[in-house]
């Protein structure tokens, strides 16, 4: 039998692979699919249930999205959230009207029918997050009303014999109290889906999709070392074996060990075919003489491109070529906040590939959050130290020397970055720090070693917290631990004789130093 699935209808809503990373969390398997696909194609398919997403547009305009309404007369449960519910009400004759002043953020719910499925096990008063612009003024025939804020009269409402319910606010959203259970009851109690989609679903069916998409071709897959990539390749082998080949360059701009470890646990423990091309000197000549942390990145960038379109050509017939976007790059590059936003950094990263190469992409990650594609890692079995790296710059190592980048700097970085890291994981703390490393700073300054004088160079340790690198706080490293990372710096690594730790928070500053 075929697992029940739910079909999110998309109305080009932010949040819309929120809410499908919200149902695989409920257990319950989800596809995304266009708002006007015919209802003939998606019955064909028997949905478990419909969600409609919110969207950008006004249900009141003219030419707003639609949806098929043969969907109204199946059986089949459905949910409109914010822009979803509001389509629904129109298209069953009910009222609506555009606000005054949009609604954002917070407001407290009012759960005006107890009994009703969908606030099953919630208590009243919680606080949801709204985004609209539009309301819903009386209900459609055969409806409730199930809730209300002080701003929106109709802020949740259904109707029980058509299963057929809709939310003013957004319950995928973190900032909305009880959004899963809301959710949940939906898809578990109205909509009677079972528990029983897992990410090994996820694996077999992806494994399925590359398989057909790919045939006999050929695909090549960059690996940098990170978690994504690791995790896209490793489920492309599985679907086509050894149709595929991994190239890794080494640019010489990894942390200690790190090359050796990435080809070892690709090749001896995952089997894969991994091309190493050791780049390094290419990497350090074309960084010659580059002081500008932006020009660093587009070297590197350009560097990488180059090799890795060098070594491609050497595989006959490739036709594919194995990306780890994940989700939250798909909706950077489309948001159109990112258009007008300021350019911090431009991240380099295996992403981004030459265009030139007319390869077809394949991104089997695209529809994931990072934790979710660890816990992919995790079920293809991945060794623990690539699922759980820490996020790592595309250019590596040379954005964390200050100033010029050489081999003898490089050195430097790498021993002391080895110290920060073990001393850190030795010391087991809880929480742990969400990344931790060392930079070298192109500061020299005098010290007292023995009974000499030393002008040696500052190493600067950063350790902070955070959930997903965009803002972040300096971790409260205990004195001590310090203390053995300062130590043992100063001994163990050459012409260091200073250390200093970072304390300050992104904003204003960033992660990275550079
Ligand atoms: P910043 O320095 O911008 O860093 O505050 C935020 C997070 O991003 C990581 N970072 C990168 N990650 N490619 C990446 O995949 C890059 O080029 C890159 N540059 C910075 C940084 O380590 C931190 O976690």
């Amino acid at each position: 039998m075929s697992m029940p699935t739910v079909f999110i209808l998309d109305f080009g809503a932010q949040y819309s692979q929120l809410i499908a990373r919200r149902t695989r969390e409920a257990n319950v398997y989800c596809e995304i699919v266009p708002h006007d696909t015919p209802w003939t194609e998606l019955a064909a398919r028997e949905p478990a249930a419909v969600i409609l997403t919110g969207g950008p547009e006004s249900v009141l305009v003219a030419e707003a999205p639609a949806v098929d309404t043969a969907m109204y007369d199946s059986d089949v449960p459905i949910l409109g959230i914010c822009y979803g519910m509001q389509l629904i009400a129109r298209d069953l004759g009910a009222e609506l009207v555009q606000l005054d002043h949009r609604e954002y953020g917070p407001a407290l719910l009012t759960i005006e029918q107890a009994a009703a499925p969908l606030f099953a096990r919630v208590e009243n008063r919680p606080r949801v997050w709204m985004s609209h612009g539009d309301s819903v003024l009386k209900l459609p025939q055969g409806f409730e009303l199930l809730a209300s804020t002080e701003r929106c009269g109709v802020a949740a409402m259904g109707n029980r014999e058509k299963r057929i319910y809709g939310t003013q606010f957004h319950p995928e959203v973190a900032h909305t109290q009880c959004g899963a259970a809301i959710l949940g009851n939906f898809l578990h109690g109205i909509a009677r889906i079972g528990a029983d989609w897992k990410m090994e679903s996820f694996v077999d069916s992806s494994i399925r999709e590359i398989r057909s998409q790919v045939g006999s071709a050929k695909v090549i897959c960059a690996l940098s070392g990170g978690v994504d990539s690791a995790v896209a390749a490793t489920l492309v082998s599985r679907a086509v074996g050894e149709q595929l080949t991994c190239i890794f360059v080494d640019n010489g701009l990894l942390r200690k060990g790190e090359a050796e470890l990435v080809v070892e646990a690709f090749r001896d423990v995952l089997h894969l075919d991994v091309r190493a091309v050791d780049a390094r000197e290419r990497f350090l000549k074309r960084l010659d003489g580059v002081i500008d942390p932006e020009e660093k990145r587009i070297c590197i960038g350009h560097e990488f491109i180059a090799i890795f379109e060098e070594e491609a050509a050497k595989i006959a017939d490739v036709k594919f070529l194995v990306q780890g976007t994940l989700y939250p790059d798909v909706i950077e590059s489309k948001t159109p906040q990112s258009k007008v936003g300021h350019k911090i950094k431009s991240h380099h990263n295996v992403g981004g590939l030459p265009e030139t190469m007319h390869l077809q992409l394949i991104e089997p990650l695209r529809s994931l959050f990072k934790d979710e594609v660890r816990e992919v890692g995790r079920v293809l079995g991945l060794p623990d130290h690539v699922v759980q790296r820490q996020p790592f710059p595309g250019p590596g190592l040379a954005v964390r020397v200050l100033g010029a980048v050489s081999e003898d700097r490089l050195a430097t970085l790498r021993e002391a970055d080895a110290i920060v890291r073990q001393e850190i994981e030795n010391a087991h703390l809880d929480p742990k720090p969400w990344q931790y490393f060392a930079v070298l700073t192109p500061l020299l300054s005098v010290g007292v070693m023995g009974d000499g004088r030393t002008y040696a160079n500052l190493v600067a340790v950063r350790a902070i917290t955070s959930s997903d690198g965009m803002t972040a706080d300096w971790a409260r490293l205990p004195h001590e631990l310090l203390e053995r990372i300062s130590a043992r710096i100063v001994n163990e690594v050459p012409n260091v004789n200073r250390v200093a730790y970072d304390v300050t928070s992104k904003p204003p500053s960033t992660v990275e130093w550079e």
